[in-house]
């Protein structure tokens, strides 16, 4: 595996990649990794001649400098699972290799779907993403790049800035990985008390609890909603967030609760704002 700082070796190794004629998947993330990320590489692997996978934590979606700074990382630890699983090209550059300007001036700005739901609890996170992902991309050059459903609303914002900017990338996406009790792999995790993180697992569980009430015959959002949120309620160790049933496209409340629909909640379990969601049918 090589691991790469600079942006200008990233791209010519790359460039190299796709003149040998092989297919190349990039799998962006911040580093700390688990399972999810395991997944995304190991799908990318599959899938691809070449992973290229980046590790950085990018300080312009974060809305304080204390939730920054809280960022795990261990970035011995994330070269070894890299390396076994295959990844060829590792990305790692540091803040001033990334923006050596200091913030950088240009923002890509996401339209109206970054404004509710993750982009009203933390302004300017989405735009912060788009930004640093249109670098990576435009560095990596053509490929396939694979996102965690776990960031459902992200994954929507690539997709639409991809399309927006004629970006050189086919956006896999890959899904959601639970430990045991149902609680989505996140780095933020590990920031759980043994209390809290019990407690966690009361996300998912608010989510199963709306998908049960769709499946025996809820038939307004608030009636869904409702009962996700008596789920955390419930629960002395957290505060939602919001609980929300969703078009998955356009990410608005839905007209009807008919066809494809997505449950999206966020939470505080102890110190640790954590998000979920879960795609429902009906
Ligand atoms: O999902 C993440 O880890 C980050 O938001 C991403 C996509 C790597 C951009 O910094």
């Amino acid at each position: 595996m090589e691991v790469i700082a600079a942006r200008d070796e990233f791209r010519k190794a790359t460039s190299a990649v796709r003149a040998a004629g092989s297919r190349l998947g990039l799998v962006p993330t911040m580093g700390a990794f688990h399972e999810g990320h395991m997944s995304l590489l190991r799908a990318a692997a599959s899938s691809c001649d070449v992973v290229a996978a980046s590790i950085f934590v990018n300080p312009l979606q974060f809305s304080s400098a204390s939730d920054l700074a809280r960022y795990p990382a261990n970035l011995e630890r994330d070269l070894a699972m890299a390396q076994a699983v295959g990844v060829g090209l590792l990305f790692a550059p540091p803040v001033s290799e990334m923006y050596p300007g200091g913030e950088p001036e240009t923002r890509v700005e996401p339209g109206a779907l970054a404004d509710r739901l993750e982009g009203a609890s933390r302004p300017g996170h989405f735009a912060g993403v788009a930004t640093v992902v249109t670098k990576l991309l435009s560095l990596c050059g053509g490929c396939r790049a694979f996102f965690g459903e776990k960031d459902f609303q992200q994954l929507a914002v690539v997709r639409q800035l991809v399309a927006d900017l004629d970006l050189d990338a086919e956006i896999v996406s890959c899904p959601t990985v639970r430990e045991p009790d149902g609680l989505a792999c996140s780095s933020r995790n590990r920031r759980l008390g043994a209390g809290d993180r019990r407690a966690a697992a009361v996300l998912s569980k608010a989510l199963g609890a709306g998908r049960a009430a769709l499946a025996t015959g809820a038939r307004r959002s608030a009636e869904v909603e409702a009962t996700m949120a008596a789920v955390v309620a419930a629960e002395p160790r957290a505060r939602l967030d919001y609980a929300v049933v969703v078009d998955p496209v356009t990410f608005e409340s839905p007209a009807s609760l008919a066809g494809e629909l997505r449950l999206l909640i966020a939470a505080h379990v102890g110190p640790v704002r954590l998000i979920d969601n879960l795609g429902v049918e009906t």
